[in-house]
């Protein structure tokens, strides 16, 4: 069938060659000889060949430099290139392959060879494209599965946040304010490139929904307890310190059953960091500085911003100003002082945040 032939340029000064060439190949290739590399670049306008069969001498403009033009244009350096040479040279053929051809032909041709390489040259250019088209659709395979099960995800992560936020009878959008504080830190964070190591293997896309589950060990915890009208006594706040150990344990059940490595890594952080303090006196470790993961102790200065704005079975909601001041007295006792600094410039952000919400 003639649509299906492949098309091969066949390029050479000599006009006895490309009658020769052309007398070869016509019987199973669509042949276009031409006679100077530059009208091969003319018809390449118009023509996508499947095999370029390329003379290297040549007056005007030889094969290695229309090679090297053929290589600028990312289509045609697509094209499979066979130099014609007329002695077989050593130096001159590695500079031709450098150059990007895939194969030396020396004239004469043996005919029945040159039909051979061409339809091998063809062949695995065919098997490259291929492959290429699989990969493509494997990606896109790939990219709408992560798609669906990152939605699916997501809304339980949301529904279950909820749930424990709403029998604690902190209503009114805790975990998505935080969420929305905590990724304001994050993002003022990487821009000032601070505790670059740290953040440079972290998965944004993971770590900000992740925070969702700061709070998930309350789960465990009395309702009588947790909803408790005014203040805890000692006994009880041990009891309530357990959320935070009973979160990691809850991530961890979690994480037995996914493949989600950066998501439970950074969830684990989250609920087990989030009441550690930079000087060593909070719980469930009473890890120190540096020793309590970063996403922690970010997300301490979020959670306890937006405790002190909200209303609280135990507590007033404060304004964002008095919160503010808060978070900044706790400046490397409670808080990382650097994260702090980060904090207080994005501190009328947070206020935003807290305004636009009905708490
Ligand atoms: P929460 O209400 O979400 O508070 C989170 C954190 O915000 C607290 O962690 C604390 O570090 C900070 N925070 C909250 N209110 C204030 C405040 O008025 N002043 C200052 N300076 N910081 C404040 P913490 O203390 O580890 O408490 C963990 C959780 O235990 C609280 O979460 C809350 O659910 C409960 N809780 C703590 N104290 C009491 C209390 O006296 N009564 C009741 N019913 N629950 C309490
Ligand atoms: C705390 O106990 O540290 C915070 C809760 C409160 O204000 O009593
Ligand atoms: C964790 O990173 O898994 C928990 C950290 C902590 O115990 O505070
Ligand atoms: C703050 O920086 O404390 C908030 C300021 C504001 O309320 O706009
Ligand atoms: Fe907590």
């Amino acid at each position: 069938m003639e649509s299906d032939r492949k098309i091969i340029l066949v390029v050479d000064d000599n006009p006895v060659n490309l009658t020769y060439a052309k007398e070869i190949l016509r019987d199973k290739f669509k042949v276009y000889p031409v006679p100077s590399a530059e009208i091969m670049f003319d018809l390449l306008e118009n023509i996508l060949p499947d095999l370029i069969l390329l003379d290297i001498e040549m007056p005007d403009m030889t094969g290695y430099e229309a090679m090297a033009k053929i290589q600028e244009n990312p289509v045609l350096a697509e094209v499979p290139v066979v130099f014609l040479t007329a002695k077989l040279e050593e130096v001159s053929e590695l500079e031709g392959l450098n150059l990007g051809a895939i194969d030396y032909i020396t004239k004469p041709f043996s005919p029945p060879l040159l039909v051979k390489r061409i339809e091998n040259h063809l062949l695995i250019q065919e098997q490259k494209k291929e492959l290429k088209r699989l990969n493509d659709a494997l990606r896109n395979t790939i990219k709408d599965k992560t798609l669906q099960v990152t939605t699916l995800q997501n809304t339980v992560l949301a529904t279950v946040a909820d749930l424990v936020e709403t029998r604690d009878d902190v209503t009114g959008g805790h975990v998505t304010r935080t969420q929305r504080y905590l990724e304001l830190l994050v993002d003022r964070l990487l821009e000032k490139g601070l505790y670059s190591n740290e953040t440079e293997d972290w998965n944004l896309d993971y770590l900000i929904p992740s925070a969702q589950l700061h709070d998930v060990g309350k789960i465990a915890i009395s309702d009588l307890i947790l909803n408790k009208k005014g203040k805890l006594t000692e006994e009880e706040f041990e009891e309530m310190k357990k959320h935070a150990a009973i979160g990691v344990s809850v991530i961890k059940r979690i994480e037995a059953n996914t493949e989600q490595r950066d998501f439970m890594r950074h969830a684990k952080h989250i609920a087990g960091g989030h009441h550690e303090k930079w000087d060593g006196t909070g719980y469930p470790a009473g890890l120190k500085g540096t020793d309590i993961p970063l996403e922690g102790r970010l997300m301490a200065i979020a959670d306890v911003y937006d405790a002190l704005i909200s209303h609280r079975p135990y507590k007033r909601p404060l304004s964002t100003e008095e919160a503010h001041v808060i978070i900044l007295e706790g400046k490397g006792t409670h808080f990382d002082p650097v994260l702090v600094e980060v904090f207080d410039e994005v501190a009328d952000k947070f206020a935003h945040i807290a305004r636009d919400s009905a708490y």
